[in-house]
């Protein structure tokens, strides 16, 4: 898609559509009324007969507007004013987009109001346009929608400064597209994105962005003593991998802060031998969304060139049942060095983590930040509207809070209270990998947080999250790329 911002006055751009935003309780305002009278009374029309109400995602065609160079106006419920957060700024630009796609309309020329600063404006609302223009139909033979907009205009109502709009752009291209990457990833079938696969294209999305990445092969993960990953990946056929990815050359050990983000790449999580009822089983193709997220987020990083290094791991393994494969109640010992009784192999995202993040001690990281689709629980407690969000790094979790309006991604904290820890202690090693039914997304924060020790961490279940299954108006149904706009905009300044 070409994307372009245009300095004209809206009623001067030619294009097939036309996405005009409006408030709820906005009439009397200037612009509508200019609106409505170069449409020669359009807007009060459609506004006065109830055919449009101005409801958050509400849209309404009207066809060959007078007064306008557009061959159609779509105007755009953008809900209340004081609720028009930047994320909902994306998400209208998104269902414009959509809207676009489905009247096959090659231009869309989108007008960006609202009180946000032009670059944070140009940015978001970019990146809801390539978000929306993404369609998860890749393999489809016949039938398939192709219905992608050619050209996205971004217009204003006012003059707006050159270099802010062409740098949120930039910035809004590479956040919509690491987020789409990271979609496809976890979009892709499981036979199709084995761990080797995960590796191979992390190597070469790096190649292309500038990032430093290297493999980490079974024979040295055996050497270094990682046994609670590779107790996950025994029971399968594909080997494991250990994705490691750089956005500097020398992360000089002494530049502090050097934030290590670890996502989890389970690439099918059938249970293993605690094995999964077959309902829904499909879905676990998507368990690697957390590594997904850190590898998108990371190649944007590389792009947009943060002061500090930021490291990347990504255990990608396959957990199935088999002749080989771990048992409950085997105990092995982690890469840590502490031990681990596993109870149930179906809690497999922790141990692959574990590993990573005793991993991500040792090359320094003074900020540790885990991505990953861990628990059940986690769904249970908070749905599908906030990822569960605990850990040690107070600070992080604040700014991470309140960047929630900007990304639009919903995290809630959960405690950590040293009394849960209770839970996962073992009678034969020094940690299981479960605890009872109570409180599961804590009892696998805590069990986390025995290997992170006192690295200052934060860790984001996002089981839940990168799924959207129900719809919504400005994206198909599929892979969300949860998490990389949060992490991006958590570490490019
Ligand atoms: N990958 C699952 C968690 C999950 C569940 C993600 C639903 C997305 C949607 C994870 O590996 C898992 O199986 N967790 C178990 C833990 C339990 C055995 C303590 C769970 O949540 O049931
Ligand atoms: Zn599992
Ligand atoms: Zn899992």
């Amino acid at each position: 898609m070409q994307i372009e911002h245009r300095p004209e006055d809206y009623p001067e751009i030619a294009c097939d559509l036309l996405a005009y935003p409006v408030f709820e309780e906005e009439t009397g305002d200037a612009s509508l009324e200019f609106l409505n009278k170069t449409t020669r009374g359009a807007l009060n029309a459609v506004l006065s007969s109830g055919e449009f109400k101005p409801e958050l995602y509400s849209t309404c065609k009207i066809f060959k507007p007078a007064g306008l160079k557009a061959r159609n106006l779509l105007l755009l419920g953008a809900g209340k004013k004081a609720q028009f957060e930047p994320s909902r700024l994306r998400e209208i630009a998104g269902t414009a987009l959509r809207s676009a796609r489905q009247s096959a309309a090659k231009t869309l020329a989108f007008l960006c109001r609202g009180n946000h600063p032009a670059g944070l404006a140009s940015r978001v609302a970019v990146e809801g346009a390539l978000y929306a223009n993404y369609e998860a139909d890749i393999y489809k033979t016949r039938d398939k929608e192709q219905r992608d907009v050619a050209t996205f205009l971004l217009l204003f109502e006012r003059k707006m400064a050159q270099a802010e709009v062409k740098d949120g752009m930039r910035r809004g291209i590479i956040l919509g597209d690491a987020t789409n990457f990271a979609r496809t990833l976890a979009n892709e079938p499981s036979n199709i994105l084995t761990p080797s696969q995960f590796a191979a294209r992390a190597l070469e999305m790096a190649e292309r962005t500038g990032l430093y990445a290297k493999v980490m092969e079974r024979e040295e993960m055996e050497k270094l003593g990682m046994n609670t990953l590779l107790a996950v990946s025994r029971g399968s056929d594909e080997p494991p991998k250990l994705i490691i990815l750089q956005t500097h050359k020398d992360q000089a050990k002494k530049r502090a802060p050097l934030y290590a983000l670890v996502g989890k790449g389970v690439t099918f999580d059938s249970g293993g031998i605690s094995i999964k009822p077959s309902e829904k089983m499909e879905e676990m193709k998507g368990d690697m969304a957390g590594g997904a997220a850190v590898l998108g987020a990371m190649v944007a990083l590389a792009q947009l060139r943060p002061r500090h290094p930021v490291i990347g791991l990504i255990p990608a393994v396959e957990n199935l049942p088999s002749g080989k494969a771990t048992k409950p109640g085997d105990v092995v010992k982690s890469y840590h060095g502490k031990t681990v009784e596993i109870i149930n192999t179906d809690a497999e995202g922790r141990l692959i983590l574990a590993d990573a993040i005793a991993y991500a001690r040792t090359m320094g990281a003074t900020n540790i930040i885990d991505v990953a689709t861990l628990t059940g629980a986690c769904v249970i407690a908070l749905g599908h509207v906030n990822a569960g969000m605990m850990g040690t790094d107070q600070k992080t979790i604040d700014r991470l809070r309140s960047n929630c309006r900007i990304t639009g991604e919903g995290l809630w904290q959960l405690p950590l209270d040293e009394a849960y820890r209770k839970a996962i202690r073992s009678e034969i090693a020094d940690v299981k990998n479960v605890g009872d039914r109570t409180a599961g997304a804590i009892t696998a924060g805590k069990f986390l947080q025995e290997f992170v020790e006192d690295t200052p961490w934060v860790h984001l279940d996002i089981a839940g999250m990168d799924l959207d299954n129900d719809g919504h108006p400005y994206c198909c149904k599929g892979a969300t790329g949860f998490g990389v706009r949060t992490l991006v905009n958590l570490l490019e300044s």
